[in-house]
C-alpha cells in the first residue's frame, strides 16, 4: 500500500497542467491557425502523401531505433512531413458484426435518475484499493448526491450489475484497461466493484508500474491497468515521471505496449486528454538522426489511432478477444457553459445537468469524428463505450477540492477554491461505475 500511494502525485499535477493548457488553447491565435492552413495547402500542391506501415518490429528495420523514455530528446525539430499511417483490416470483408439484443437500443442515450436504493454499488470506505485522488467523501465532500444516480437509457434497461455474474465472465481471463488517468479511474472503479466478494487472503494487488495487476485467486482472473496515455510508444510511458509539456511519440508503433497487452482476453482502451494540447513531437521509427516533426494534437492522435487500429485489425480475433474503446471523458472547467453569465467551474456543483443533449467545449467534436471514423472501420472487432454524452450531464461528479493534493496552495488560491479544483477526474463511487456497468452490459 505504501508504494501504491506514492504513485499518485503526478495525477493532480496532470490535472493542473491540463487546465493550464486548455487555457492556452483558448488564447491560441488565429495567426498560428492560419499558418497551419497555408502549410497544408502547400503540402497538397507540392507533395504526394507518403504512407507508413506501422508496428514493424525493430529488428527488421535497417537500424534499430532506441526505445523512447523520459530522457529522450529530439536532435532537432521540423515541420510535419505529411506522412500518414496505412492500415487495413485483412478480415474486414468476412468479418461478421457482433449482433446481439443489446444493440437494438442505444443505451448511451438516456437520462440520470436519482436512486439512493440501489446506489452506490459499493461504499468508498469498503474499497482498500481506492485512490486518494478519487475518494471525495474521505477528503471532506459534504454532499453525497453524486453517488446516487442511475443511468436510464430511453428505450430499454441496462443489465443490472451482478458481481457474481461478472466474476463468472472473468473466470480464467485477464481483463486489462489501457490508457491514461481517466482509464485508471475506471479500472479502480472496476476493482472496487469486484473485490468485495473475494476474501482478503485470496486477492492481491501488485503495484508494479507501468502495469498494475489485481489478482483473484479462486477465479484465476486478473483485472489490470497499463499506463499508456498516448497508446503509442512515447516519452511519457512512466506513470510517475513524464513530461506532458514536452511529449515525444512514435506515431507508428504500439509495440512497446502491445507486448504487455496482447495476452489480455478483454481490453478496454482510452486516450484523449493528452492530445488536447499541441503541438506533439513525432519521432518516426525509420528516423535515424533523432530529427522530430511537430504536429498539432488532433493530427498526432489520428496517427496514433492508426497505429493502434493496425494492431487491432491484424491481431484481434473477435471470437477470442474482446476489445472496447472508451470515448472522451468530459471536463467541466467553465460554469458559464451550463449557466450563462456565471464564473467558476465544477466547484460547488451538486446536481447533474438536466438539459438533454448538453455538450461542453471540453469534448472536442473533430476528435469525436476522427475516432468514429477509425472505429467504424474496426466495427467487427471493437465495441464502443460512448460515455461522452452521459458523462457531460454530470458536472457535479468531479472531485473539485475534495481529494488529496500534494502541493500547498497560496492564501489567494485557498480563498478561491475554484482555482485549484479538479474538474477532470471523477469521484468514486460515481460516474466511472456506470461506465463499468455499460462494459458489463456488452460483455
Ligand atoms: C495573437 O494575435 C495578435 C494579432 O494577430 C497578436 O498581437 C498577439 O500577440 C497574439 N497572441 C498570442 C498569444 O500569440
Ligand atoms: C433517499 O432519498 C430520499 C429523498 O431525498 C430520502 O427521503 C431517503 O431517506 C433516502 N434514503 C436513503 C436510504 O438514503
Ligand atoms: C447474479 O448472477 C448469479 C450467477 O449468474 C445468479 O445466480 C444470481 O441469481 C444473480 N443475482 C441477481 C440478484 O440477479
Ligand atoms: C488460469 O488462467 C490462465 C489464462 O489466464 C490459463 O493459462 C491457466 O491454465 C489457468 N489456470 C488454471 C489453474 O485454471
Ligand atoms: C544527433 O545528431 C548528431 C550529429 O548530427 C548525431 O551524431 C547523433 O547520432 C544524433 N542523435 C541521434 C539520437 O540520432
Ligand atoms: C458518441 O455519441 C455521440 C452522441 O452523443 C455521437 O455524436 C458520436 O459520434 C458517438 N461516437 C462514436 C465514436 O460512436
Amino acid at each position: 500500500m505504501q508504494r501504491w500511494s506514492r504513485r499518485k502525485p503526478h495525477l493532480q499535477l496532470l490535472a493542473f497542467l491540463f487546465i493550464g493548457f486548455i487555457m492556452l488553447t483558448i488564447f491560441y491565435n488565429e495567426s498560428s491557425i492560419q499558418q497551419i492552413h497555408e502549410d497544408s495547402d502547400q503540402d497538397n500542391h507540392n507533395q504526394k502523401i507518403v504512407y507508413i506501415k506501422p508496428n514493424v518490429p525493430r529488428n527488421s528495420r535497417l537500424r534499430a531505433p532506441e526505445i523512447l523514455d523520459r530522457f529522450s530528446i529530439c536532435n532537432s525539430s521540423r515541420e510535419y512531413s505529411g506522412k500518414k499511417i496505412m492500415w487495413v483490416d485483412p478480415t474486414r470483408e468476412s468479418g461478421r458484426r457482433w449482433v446481439s439484443d443489446t444493440e437494438k437500443c442505444d443505451v448511451f442515450s438516456g437520462k440520470w435518475v436519482f436512486d439512493n436504493i440501489s446506489y452506490p454499488l459499493y461504499k468508498e470506505s469498503d474499497c482498500p484499493y481506492m485512490s486518494d485522488q478519487l475518494a471525495c467523501h474521505k477528503h471532506g465532500r459534504p454532499d453525497l448526491g453524486y453517488q446516487y444516480w442511475r443511468w436510464q437509457p430511453h428505450n430499454c434497461n441496462l443489465k443490472r450489475w451482478n458481481v457474481t455474474e461478472m466474476w463468472e465472465k472473468l473466470r480464467g481471463k485477464r481483463l486489462m484497461f489501457v490508457g491514461d488517468s481517466l482509464n485508471r479511474g475506471q479500472w479502480i472503479s472496476m476493482v472496487c466493484l469486484l473485490q468485495s466478494v473475494i476474501p482478503s487472503n485470496k486477492r492481491s494487488m501488485s503495484p508494479n508500474a507501468p502495469l498494475t495487476i489485481f489478482t483473484a485467486e479462486e477465479y484465476n482472473a486478473t483485472v489490470e491497468f497499463l499506463w499508456a496515455p498516448l497508446l503509442v510508444e512515447s516519452n511519457s510511458d512512466d506513470p510517475v515521471n513524464h513530461r506532458l509539456a514536452d511529449r515525444i511519440m512514435r506515431p507508428d508503433s504500439v509495440l512497446k505496449h502491445s507486448s504487455k497487452w496482447e495476452h489480455a482476453d478483454i481490453l478496454v482502451f482510452n486516450t484523449y486528454l493528452w492530445w488536447r494540447q499541441g503541438p506533439v513531437k513525432l519521432l518516426w521509427s525509420t528516423e535515424e538522426n533523432g530529427i522530430c516533426e511537430e504536429l498539432d494534437g488532433l493530427g498526432a492522435m489520428e496517427l496514433a489511432m492508426g497505429a493502434w487500429a493496425d494492431w487491432v485489425a491484424t491481431k484481434v480475433n473477435p471470437l477470442k478477444k474482446r476489445v472496447f474503446f472508451v470515448t472522451m471523458s468530459p471536463t467541466h472547467l467553465w460554469k458559464r457553459e451550463w449557466e450563462s453569465g456565471s464564473e467558476g467551474n465544477c466547484y460547488g456543483e451538486k446536481s447533474p445537468i438536466n438539459d438533454e443533449g448538453y455538450w461542453g467545449s471540453g469534448s472536442d467534436l473533430p476528435t469525436m469524428r476522427m475516432v468514429e471514423k477509425v472505429l467504424s472501420r474496426l466495427r467487427s472487432k471493437v465495441t464502443v463505450l460512448n460515455i461522452t454524452q452521459l458523462s457531460e450531464y454530470r458536472k457535479e461528479g468531479h472531485p473539485s477540492i475534495y481529494r488529496k493534493f500534494w502541493e500547498t496552495f497560496s492564501p489567494e488560491q485557498l480563498l478561491n477554491p475554484a482555482t485549484y479544483s479538479d474538474c477532470i477526474h471523477w469521484c468514486l463511487p460515481g460516474v466511472p461505475d456506470v461506465w463499468n456497468e455499460l462494459l458489463f452490459h456488452f460483455l
